[in-house]
């Protein structure tokens, strides 16, 4: 193989690697636990009348749709303020509505801790 072209290889598979290290790809979290009656209370404070019907569909929503590009981010890696623009962008990517990408949001919120 010539030398430049196995040079310009080498600085490829680099660049791959630094972006896939130091990326912005979100951290794994993992599969979230069911709602609990304290993530309605969390929640009810930004939004008074989110149910645990509603959360339960956030939950579901976020398990089924946010971890098929990259894992299931970690929640607790954003605040609210970070997510809202986060979840407009990757509410397109994973094809869900508004409604559907506002009961995501309104799951991830109930997880943060509070005046986040
Ligand atoms: C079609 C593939 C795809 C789907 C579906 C997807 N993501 Fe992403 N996500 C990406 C890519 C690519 C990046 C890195 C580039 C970027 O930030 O746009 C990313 C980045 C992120 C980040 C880091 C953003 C930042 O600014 O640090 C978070 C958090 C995230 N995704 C959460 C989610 C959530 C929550 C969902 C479900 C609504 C989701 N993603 C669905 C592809 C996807």
């Amino acid at each position: 193989m010539a030398k430049s072209l196995q040079n310009s290889l080498s600085r490829a598979l680099i660049g791959v690697t630094v972006l896939a290290v130091t990326g912005c790809f979100p951290a794994a979290g993992g599969i979230p636990e069911p709602v609990s009656p304290s993530d309605l209370t969390r929640a009810q404070a930004d939004y008074p009348a989110v149910t645990d019907v509603e959360l339960a569909q956030g939950r579901q929503l976020f398990i089924d749709r946010c971890g098929s590009c990259h894992n299931h981010s970690e929640l607790q890696a954003h605040s609210k303020a970070e997510w809202t623009p986060i979840m407009e962008r990757m509410g397109r990517k994973a094809d869900m509505s508004r409604a559907e990408t506002a009961l995501a949001l309104q799951f991830i919120v109930s997880r943060l801790r509070p005046r986040q």
